[in-house]
């Protein structure tokens, strides 16, 4: 399998850290969709074939498992919450939350993502009628956030768990450094940042095990048990304090930035595009009854459609990886326990052999469903598929309607297309400044 030498790397390090998102597009154009790249050990994988991806996240699941350097570094924090987790036991886990992202509940979260989104934007203060240039980026993440603190804790959204989101997101920047580590420190070791790292994990379990011991004690909520929102349904559900704990922070984190980012590229797509984004707003304004969060595609096709070309343009899961336990064989290929497969979204959705056009926004591509296609995965594939996936998809399709029936989006003058920057999910660098205007009235 070809790739680059060791030497390149050494002399690519820096761009490798920089801009892992241009390397990996650099590196997948010189040596094509298998890439072996020279690290002591078994190999390490760049796969950008869509048979490999099948096989790695799907027909051989069972052989690839998550201890990679990317999920230990979010472990860190996290914990071996779902996200995180390599062990057996993530199954049981995932079969205890799925209840949270059934269809009924998911349409009373799509109550809290129209009032997230009406405040927040109660809170925009755009000059009518002319409009102003605003950080987009900004209203998107605090919408995030606080549609993620609604669904966890809706039945008792106290200071202190706003606290645990405000300290749950600034925990996912060190993840983002924990992750650039080469070779991770041992904890024991009191660099800074291990010091930052052991800091926020005990403010993390702190607040946590707060939260969960009110509400073990109060049984807030509306079903006379834990709860009616995500805390209620983990507390319910016999895990322990800790495991709780995990799969709190797990959500925030998972839930929170990806939907942002998403949503932040949507409207710079939309801003470029107005005979789109005037489509999108007709059919929110045609579309009677609440805003549903599930079988958006056949409510609100258009909206859908915009939503899923701009997570094939800018997914936020930059990079999936797994660990191979076993030998497996990819395209013919013997790969050896211990390789290390690095899957990217944002190479495979690129692609020009299955995108005709791929730097091209163009919605239409998803009116079409009749195909499923592999070389789509914003939100993985297999077994360990987004559990929240029919949430994000939802959230999108009802902040964009309800943002875009009372502002129109422009580019302001002299724009320029602001560089990604793959973090945690891919982000804009510097924010998207956005020329909005107030449309009066919905
Ligand atoms: C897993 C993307 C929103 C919770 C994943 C994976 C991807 C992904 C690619 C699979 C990772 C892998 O296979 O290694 C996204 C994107 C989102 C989004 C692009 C938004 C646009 C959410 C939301 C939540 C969530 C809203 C929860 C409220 C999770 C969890 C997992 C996961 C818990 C792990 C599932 C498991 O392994 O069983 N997500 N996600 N995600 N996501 Fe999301």
């Amino acid at each position: 399998i070809p790739g680059p030498t060791p030497r390149d790397m050494a002399t690519g390090f820096w761009s490798i850290r920089a801009d892992p998102l241009s390397y990996l597009a650099a590196t997948r154009e010189r040596y094509g969709d298998r890439v072996a790249f020279p690290i002591p050990g078994p190999p390490a994988l760049l796969l950008s074939d869509p048979d490999d991806v099948r096989r790695v996240l799907q027909t051989s699941a069972r052989t690839w498992g998550k201890d990679t350097v990317q999920y230990a570094a979010l472990g860190r924090v996290t914990g071996p919450g779902l996200l995180a987790s390599s062990e057996p036991s993530w199954i049981d886990h995932r079969r205890l939350a799925a209840p949270a992202f059934h269809h009924q509940r998911l349409d009373r979260v799509g109550v809290h993502v129209a009032e997230a989104t009406d405040e927040a934007l109660a809170r925009w203060d755009v000059p009518s009628p002319y409009g102003a240039t605003v950080d987009v980026a900004r209203l998107t993440l605090g919408v995030a956030l606080d549609v993620v603190g609604r669904a966890l804790f809706s039945a008792d959204l106290s200071d202190q768990a706003h606290r645990l989101l405000e300290a749950t997101s600034a925990a996912a920047r060190l993840v983002v450094r924990l992750g650039r580590g080469i070779v991770p420190v041992p904890e024991r070791i009191p660099t800074p940042l291990n010091r930052r790292l052991v800091r926020t994990r005990r403010e993390l379990d702190t607040l946590c095990l707060q939260l969960i011991a009110t509400r073990r004690a109060t049984g807030v909520g509306g079903d006379g048990a834990g709860g009616d929102d995500l805390l209620g349904l983990l507390v319910d559900s016999g895990l322990s304090d800790q495991e709780i704990r995990d799969e709190l922070v797990t959500m925030v984190i998972a839930g929170h930035e990806t939907v942002a980012a998403a949503l932040t590229w949507s409207l710079m797509l939309l801003a470029q595009d107005q005979d789109a984004q005037d489509r999108l707003r007709a059919e929110a304004l045609a579309h009677i009854g609440p805003v549903p969060m599930v079988g958006t595609a056949q409510r609100l096709p258009w909206t859908r459609a915009v939503v899923d070309e701009a997570l094939r343009l800018y997914p936020p899961a930059w990079v999936i990886s797994r660990r191979s336990h076993q030998p497996d064989v990819l395209s013919g290929h013997d790969v050896p326990a211990g390789t290390t497969a690095i899957i990217s979204p944002w190479l495979l959705h690129r692609r020009a052999d299955a995108w005709p056009e791929p730097d091209a926004f163009r919605p239409e591509r998803f009116l079409d469903r009749s195909a499923a296609r592999s070389d789509y995965l914003p939100f993985g594939a297999g077994p360990r598929l987004c559990i929240g996936r029919e949430f994000a998809l939802g959230e999108m399709t009802i902040v964009l309607g309800r943002l875009l029936t009372a502002y129109r989006i422009g580019l302001p003058r002299d724009w320029s297309p602001p560089v990604p920057q793959a973090l945690i999910a891919v982000h804009p660098r510097g924010g998207m400044p956005l020329h909005v205007t107030p449309l009066g009235g919905r």
